[in-house]
């Protein structure tokens, strides 16, 4: 069987990140591409070069072009801009769905049968920007959101309860950011859900944690954000992909009617294969449940409208 092949378009902190998980997991060729001259080739010459060490088979090559990128059966999108001072959230959408255009149409051009896994923020809005300027299906274009979201929690749930991190199943809907929905009734700890285990105050902290996972590493590092969690949930979801594992994992999707949300791009659980989202699953939601999805929806809905999608 041919070995697989990954672009990973971004070189920055969160692109050159998932390539080295790429790489240790040996999942398949990868190609990281970046608009800066050098990055991508030395970084991906200095993870080549790692390759015997860790005993992994993969090809690692850096460009920036589109050429050597041709035929990729997954691409990552972590290209773009990071918001500096005194530039409004309105300012970043535009800058970053300027940089999602230029990538996307160069990927369409290049590798039409992929699969997109979207990373660059605002997520939920520069999804739909991909879903909507590459004209794939809506299988093919899939948001990296929920699955970080629920480690963040997952990793709070386990340290406050001293348990293993793998004990602890978490569950969160909706965009990323502050209107997440996380789900406590379906948080497991070994099939218990956290409501047996941890009382309203104690959870709702944990929730708000999540919420604020992003800017609680933003304030350590001052002058970048999270990547080594986000780029691991990227490759969680590309082994799914890869290895046509049918996992159930939560993701930004573009939402046709399930769960009441038409015409855009929220966090749900999908099953994820070899075509990408195979299924998206639908659960029973309680009234407040509900209302904070369509709360989150509408924020998203927000900023789509921003950029005129
Ligand atoms: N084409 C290719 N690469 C680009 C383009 C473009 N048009 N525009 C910018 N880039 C590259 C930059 O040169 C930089 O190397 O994208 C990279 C971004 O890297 P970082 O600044 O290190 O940002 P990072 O922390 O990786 O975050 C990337 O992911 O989690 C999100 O909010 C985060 O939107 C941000 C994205």
């Amino acid at each position: 069987m041919a070995r697989k092949k990954v672009t990973v378009v971004g070189a920055g902190n969160v692109g050159a990140t998932t390539a080295h998980w790429l790489a240790a997991a040996e999942l398949a060729d990868i190609v990281l591409t970046d608009i800066v001259e050098g990055i991508p080739q030395g970084k991906s010459l200095d993870l080549y070069e790692a390759t015997p060490i860790i005993g992994s088979n993969v090809h690692v090559t850096g460009t920036n072009d589109y050429e050597a990128t041709a035929n990729s059966d997954l691409v990552v999108i972590t290209a773009g801009l990071a918001r500096k001072p005194g530039m409004s959230r309105d300012d970043l959408l535009k800058k970053n769905y300027d940089v999602i255009a230029a990538t996307v149409k160069q990927v369409v051009a290049h590798s039409p049968n992929s699969i997109l896994i979207l990373v660059t923020n605002p997520l939920d809005a520069m999804a739909q920007a991909a879903f909507k300027l590459s004209g794939f299906s809506r299988n093919r274009v899939i948001g990296m959101a929920g699955v970080l979201d629920s480690a963040r929690f997952a990793a709070f749930i386990a340290e406050e309860l001293k348990v293993s991190v793998e004990n602890v199943q978490a569950f969160v809907l909706g965009g990323h950011g502050d209107t997440m929905v996380p789900l406590p009734r379906f948080t497991t700890v070994a099939g218990i859900p956290i409501t047996e285990l941890l009382d309203a105050a104690e959870i709702e902290r944990l929730v708000q944690r999540t919420r604020d996972g992003g800017a609680e590493i933003v304030k350590y590092l001052k002058t970048g954000s999270a990547y080594y969690a986000p780029s691991a949930a990227v490759v969680e979801m590309a082994e799914a992909i890869l290895k046509d594992k049918k996992k159930i994992l939560p993701c930004a999707a573009y939402l046709q009617g399930e769960y009441g949300i038409d015409g855009l791009f929220v966090g749900v659980p999908c099953k994820l294969g070899a075509r990408g989202i195979e299924d998206v699953i639908e659960v029973r939601l309680s009234e407040s449940e509900r209302a904070a999805l369509q709360k989150s929806a509408a924020a998203v809905r927000e900023l789509v409208a921003a950029i005129g999608l």
